[in-house]
């Protein structure tokens, strides 16, 4: 149960200062939770710090827009940037610290190290967006050595991200353990999103569609019947609303191998193109009782 009441976090923007910090916290006999975000908070992130507070002593949330998991045609620079508002938004929960490092502070001599989960790392969203999870498994690596704290939340939106971060904590040998919570969602069903923000109005009604899809096809795959037909189906159904389909796939919710038939756990996977915004979602499927 985290110790801090509700008021604004400390900044540190160095490594060697949020190790003063998490030293001096660890003397008292403190555990630590750690929430990795790009910033941009919304409610989905402060759940994530909630669920950290409730399992940890003292809640770190780095804000750190990592070039490196960005493609050259991607949305680095747009990137919101909103630190100010974010430790506003903190304050309202159990956060005591945010590490807000400079690219310089992360990556001092640029990028002579990488971190690779080969196979999970090139299907799915890997195969969109080649090196993608090469620089999220980089920067989490890093992130989770300067913090070394016991536990770290992660969303389970980002369902391959989780599953990248989870192998690559068990092959290293790393001593955390990965917590995935669940995705927070508008009342329309939408997934919340930093890249939401890009959607206009409209967009915004329209993107509720995926969800709509996803559960569509969970409802099949709990039945077993008409899966392939009801795939097909809410394929050109999200089409025809507009979104370019990067994919819409059911997968093992283990390993993500296409082989999930005779797995117990499904996980039905989307990403699509919404105007500006590129949103993912994912639905986790029981076939326990199929
Ligand atoms: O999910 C995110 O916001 C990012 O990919 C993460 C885990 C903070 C790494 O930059």
């Amino acid at each position: 149960m985290a110790l801090s009441s509700k008021r604004r976090p400390q900044i540190y923007n160095t490594v060697d200062d949020l190790r003063q910090f998490l030293n001096q916290s660890r003397q008292q006999g403190h555990t630590v939770g750690f929430v990795p975000t790009m910033g941009s908070l919304h409610q989905g992130h402060l759940d994530l710090v909630q669920k950290a507070s409730e399992l940890a002593d003292i809640v770190v949330v780095s804000i750190f827009v990592n070039p490196m998991q960005f493609g050259p045609h991607e949305d680095f620079d747009a990137y919101p940037r909103t630190l100010d508002s974010d430790c506003d938004a903190l304050s309202d929960c159990e956060c005591d610290a945010v590490f807000a490092p400079t690219v310089r502070e992360i990556y001092p001599k640029g990028v002579n190290t990488e971190i690779d989960v080969p196979g999970l790392s090139t299907i799915l969203c890997g195969h969109h967006r080649p090196g993608h999870f090469r620089g999220v498994a980089t920067v989490v690596t890093k992130l989770l050595n300067i913090v070394q704290p016991e536990i770290a939340v992660f969303g389970n939106k980002d369902y391959q991200q989780l599953q990248v971060i989870r192998t690559l904590v068990t092959d290293l040998l790393m001593p955390v353990e990965i917590i995935g919570a669940d995705t927070t969602r508008e009342p329309s069903g939408l997934a919340m999103s930093s890249r939401n923000a890009y959607l206009s109005a409209t967009e915004r009604d329209t993107a509720s569609r995926l969800y709509a899809s996803l559960q569509a096809i969970g409802e099949a795959l709990k039945s077993n019947h008409q899966v392939t037909t009801t795939l097909r189906e809410q394929r050109e159904r999200l089409a025809a609303a507009g979104f370019v389909i990067d994919y819409l796939e059911i997968r093992d919710a283990n390993d993500l191998s296409q082989s999930y038939v005779e797995s117990e756990t499904a996980v039905v996977l989307v990403a699509a193109r919404l105007g500006q915004a590129r949103l993912i979602d994912n639905l986790v499927v029981s076939l326990a009782s199929k």
